[in-house]
């Protein structure tokens, strides 16, 4: 923490108190958790007279109170994590108001909304402000530059604003620039004490979409040499090197993954790895996938890496083929119809057809049929007339076989019926060719005569 920089403050309230605010201090720099802070202060006449205060590591702001007005004092503080206290800040100076100087308390509660071009200020009244006959309001841009003369002081504006005000609107600013804000109280006798603000306004959204990368944030580029290696039929194997120039430490890289195509923001799914390959889980057999890389730095993503493509490898179906239809032919033959399987995992190269007239014999004895993968249907012949017959059918691709669908049934016409037609035709042919014997009969006998 240093609290020369312009990211801390040092303000009086009161003749009797100093109030301190800081940043927290950055994981960068603290080396762990930061537990506690401690603030160390003396007069500037006593300086072998040195308090210290112990605050947790959550503030970010303290009051020293019961202090000599007018007095000129020095502060530093020291950020401490469970090990102990870090170096702490150079002193810093600062003189307590004076009685006769400040009779009004400052305003509380000064809040600051910083815009791009704009600062809001807000504000409560002072304890006394019933003396005051208004407020003042003064602004001025800081350079918050490390350089020797730390803060060159742009032209102050100080605006004189009424008793009421609680607020005040400052426009036609720069963006992102340091600007500190003042408000007090004042009376026709007195000048009030100041509250102050420091910070910045936005960065220009206009300028944050021009320049790409933004010159304060560096990007981490996306990796190289991104390979995807199909794995099994449900894993790819995904490898990458590092980005082969990045000024930003990786500290981890993030995996997209979504079947190729897909504009549904649900199948999307993303991975996080700290090492340079990660093994995608979870994935659909015999699916084309689309597969993008991204790094990580602290507080900081990089954009995507143009994608690549792998597909899975293929498995057995993991569903029956649908639709499963049978209608008997006559008394020996069966139409066998169906549909393929509605996950067949991989290209479907055969059909197996099993078929029983007894449904508690175990499978193996039941009548098998192999068929071609490009076929749906076929006609089971060779069954007995008048018997109850039950059908299963399974695909299978080259990984192997699926599950067989459920078990469907259908009974052969009777041979009966089929004979009574030949016996029919049989009369009828013995009748006529008796006919024709007699007729010829006749016909011999009358040439006789
Ligand atoms: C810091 O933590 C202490 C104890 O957990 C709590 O009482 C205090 O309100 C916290 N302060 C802030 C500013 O969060
Ligand atoms: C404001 O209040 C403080 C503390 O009560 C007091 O010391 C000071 O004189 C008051 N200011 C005026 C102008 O009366
Ligand atoms: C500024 O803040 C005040 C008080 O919160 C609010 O009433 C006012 O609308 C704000 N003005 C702008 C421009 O945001
Ligand atoms: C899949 O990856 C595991 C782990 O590296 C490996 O043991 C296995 O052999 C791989 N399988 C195939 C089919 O490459
Ligand atoms: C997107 O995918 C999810 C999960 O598979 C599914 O429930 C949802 O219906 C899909 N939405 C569209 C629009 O396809
Ligand atoms: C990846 O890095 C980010 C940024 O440092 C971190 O927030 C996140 O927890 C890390 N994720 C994993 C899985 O390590
Ligand atoms: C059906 O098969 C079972 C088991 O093989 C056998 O015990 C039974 O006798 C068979 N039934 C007929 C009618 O053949
Ligand atoms: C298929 O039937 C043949 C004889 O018809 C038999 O040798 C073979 O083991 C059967 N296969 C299966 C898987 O049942």
């Amino acid at each position: 923490v240093d609290l020369e920089s312009s990211d801390t403050l040092l303000t009086s309230t009161s003749p009797t108190d100093i109030r301190l605010m800081w940043h927290p201090l950055s994981s960068q720099h603290s080396r762990g958790a930061v537990t506690r802070y401690r603030i160390e202060y003396s007069a500037v006449d006593h300086v072998d007279t040195v308090f210290s205060v112990e605050v947790g590591g959550n503030e970010t702001q303290f009051t020293l109170k019961e202090l000599q007005p007018n007095q000129a004092y020095r502060l530093r503080i020291a950020a401490g994590t469970v090990v102990g206290f870090g170096v702490p800040s150079e002193w810093a100076r600062h003189h307590t108001l004076a009685h006769y100087d400040h009779m009004i308390f400052a305003p509380t509660e000064l809040k600051v909304r910083a815009r791009e071009n704009t600062l809001n200020v807000t504000w409560q009244p002072s304890p006394n402000h019933t003396l005051a006959s208004g407020y003042k309001l003064s602004c001025r841009e800081v350079e918050a530059d490390d350089s020797t003369n730390r803060q060159r002081t742009a032209q102050t504006h100080t605006i004189r604003l009424r008793k009421k005000a609680r607020y005040h609107l400052l426009t036609g600013l720069a963006h992102d620039r340091q600007y500190e804000v003042r408000v007090w109280a004042f009376n026709k006798q007195t000048e009030g004490a100041a509250a102050v603000w420091k910070g910045r306004t936005d960065r220009s959204t206009e300028k944050r979409k021009t320049s790409s990368p933004p010159p304060l944030r560096p990007i981490p580029l996306p990796p190289s040499s991104i390979q995807a290696k199909a794995n099994s039929s449900t894993s790819i194997w995904l490898r990458w090197e590092k980005p082969r120039f990045s000024n930003v430490r990786i500290i981890n890289y993030t995996v997209r993954c979504s079947p190729a195509g897909t504009t549904n923001a649900s199948l999307v799914t993303y991975y996080t790895s700290s090492a340079q390959e990660v093994l995608l889980g979870s994935l659909r057999p015999f699916t084309r996938y689309e597969l993008a890389v991204q790094s990580n730095g602290v507080d900081v993503v990089g954009p995507f890496s143009g994608t690549v493509e792998e597909s899975t490898l293929p498995d057995r179906p993991s569903t029956p083929p649908e639709e499963l239809q049978l209608s008997a032919l006559d008394s020996s033959s069966v139409l066998v119809s169906w549909r393929p399987p509605l996950e067949p995992n991989g290209i479907i190269i055969s059909y197996k057809i099993l078929y029983s007239g007894n449904l508690s014999e175990p499978e193996h004895s039941w009548k098998n049929l192999s068929q071609d993968g490009s076929i749906t249907s076929v006609e089971v012949q060779g069954l007995s007339s008048d018997t109850h017959y039950f059908f299963k059918l399974g695909a299978a691709t080259e990984v192997g076989p699926g599950p067989y669908s459920a078990i469907k049934d259908v009974h052969t016409f009777l041979q009966k019926y089929e004979l009574d037609i030949h016996a029919v035709t049989g009369i009828i042919v013995g009748v006529c060719l008796g006919l024709i014997c007699i007729l010829l009969c006749m016909c011999f006998r009358a040439s006789c005569l």
